[in-house]
Parts: structure tokens; sequence; C-alpha cells
């Protein structure tokens, strides 16, 4: 029956779908969805509260059966407004706010934690983190494990850190680098994903700064892209397809069984070294 049918979709919002990170977590859900006979219609936000929620209220008027919402502009007020009284089953995974239902995630914690300790076993000591200029709850924990690391092995997070924020696009990073060049000091740079890591190449290349002998950069993510930079880059790998796919197994069972239990998916990193790393010497 094409009218059944139909309503067997799920929504899925994304930040930025011109990342790379989102359109192989895209591929994961869709591998779940299209096995399950489900269809999932898909709306990048392009980090905009406003489209977001645009977006939002076009896919629970078209009664979609869940949401997955890897997106930052989910307050509790949204869910309690518009997901709740529309029973919509939903999702919040990446980047998100609020913490609330059903739980998959990747360890951003010790992924910070290797990245630190990486750069760390190359003897850096002054190191600048590019970030995002607005914070999410995984990048926080990605931060946390990152200073962690650093303060256990006595680096001052006031005098040997240099901290950049930046929106967490390719421009970002590539802006970034304006401020990077005034801590000559530095010998190494975390950026807190990957994309931002291709403008900060740009940048540093433009300036005649060398990666990795000038500079050493560690990205985090694992795009495939990261092995057609050049060099290849260094990064901390989430199982982006694998999340993608646990997210959409996680909402269809509560879609399928909404009295079950909360669930809870937790994925592993690992650090990616590659050759925008190197000793400081
Ligand atoms: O590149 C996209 C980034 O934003 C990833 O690190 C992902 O975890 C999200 O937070």
């Amino acid at each position: 029956n094409l009218i059944m049918k139909s309503a067997q979709t799920i929504g899925v919002l994304v930040p930025n779908v011109g990342n790379p990170f989102f359109s192989e977590l895209i591929k994961g859900i869709q591998t779940i969805a299209r096995e399950n006979q489900f269809i999932p219609i898909i709306f990048s936000s392009n980090h905009d509260a406003e489209l977001e929620k645009y977006y939002l209220e076009k896919l629970v008027e078209r009664s979609v059966s869940g949401l997955i919402i890897a997106s930052a502009a989910i307050t509790a007020e949204v869910i309690d407004e518009i997901l709740n009284p529309n029973n919509i089953k939903y999702l919040l995974i990446d980047e998100n706010t609020v913490e609330a239902g059903d739980t998959v995630q990747t360890d951003d914690y010790h992924g910070g934690q290797l990245a630190a300790q990486h750069l760390i076993d190359l003897h850096h000591k002054k190191i600048a983190m590019i970030i995002s200029d607005s914070l999410t709850n995984n990048l926080r924990r990605r931060l946390q494990g990152f200073e962690d690391v650093c303060i256990k092995n006595d680096i001052d997070l006031k005098t040997d850190i240099v901290k950049i924020a930046s929106p967490m696009t390719k421009r970002g990073g590539y802006e970034a680098v304006t401020e990077l060049v005034k801590h000559p000091e530095v010998t190494a740079v975390f950026t807190i994903n990957d994309e931002m890591a291709v403008g900060v190449y740009r940048g540093l290349r433009e300036r005649k700064i060398d990666i990795p002998n000038d500079l050493s950069v560690i990205g985090y993510d694992g795009i495939e892209w990261g092995e057609y930079f050049s060099p290849k880059l260094t990064t901390i790998r989430q199982p982006i397809i694998e999340l993608g796919k646990k997210s959409a197994e996680v909402l269809l069972n509560r879609v399928n069984n909404p009295k079950v239990k909360t669930q809870t998916v937790n994925l592993p990193v690992e650090l990616v070294a590659r050759e925008s790393t190197t000793q400081n010497t």
C-alpha cells in the first residue's frame, strides 16, 4: 500500500552537508534505513537556528516516523514544544547542546586525549587549538580530554596553549591562521575538525609555513579526504559510517518499540598518524 509506505520516513538534520563528515554519516544512515524500508529526508541547516526550526516543523508536519538530529539548535524548548506534543521519536547525536533520550556517540573525551598525547609524544609544548566558536557537548568533551592530558604533562593552559575560536568550516580554519601566526612560539596545531584543517593548510601555505617541519597539524574526524591532503593529514578517526548506522538502528528500534528502555551506544575513536605531524626538535 503506497500511502503506508510513504509514512516510512526518517528526518535527518545536519549542520553542514558540505562537510564530508556529514555526508559519510548520511551514508551510514541510508544503508540501515534502506534495509528497513525507510526513506531518509535530509536537511542541512548551515548552523542557522531559524532554518533548523523551519525544517523541523516541516518534517513534523509531514509526520515522519522519527528524527535524527545532529545539529546544535535543538533546545529543550524545541523538544517540549514541537517533538514531544507530536509524539515524534528522535535521536540527538553529535553536535548538540542538550542530552535527552537515547544516546549514540563516539568517545570524544578519549579522542581529545589521544590528540594531545600524540603531540606531547612528539615533544610539542607550545600548542594552538583551533576550536569552534560555538561549542556543543561533543566538542566540549573533546577539548576537555585534550586539556586534561596537557595539564597532566605540565603544559600550562594559560601560557603554553593558544586557543583560537572560529566558525567550524574551511573558511573558519583559513581565517584562524591570521591569529595563529601571531604566536611564533607555537610548534603544533590541533584543529577541532578535519574541515578546518583544510583552511589551515591553505593559510599556512600562503605564508610559506611548512607542514610539518615548521608546524605540525593534527585534525579530528578521519574524513576520507585526509589521505588526499598533502601532506596526508594526521587525525583522530571517528567511525563515521558506523555512527550513522548505529544511529539509524537505535532510532528505528525506538520507532518500532517505543517502550524499549533507554539505549546507549558508545563507539571508539583512534589516532591515525600520517604525515602532517612530526617531532619538535
Ligand atoms: O566535522 C564535523 C565535526 O562536527 C565532527 O567533529 C563532528 O563530530 C561534529 O561535531
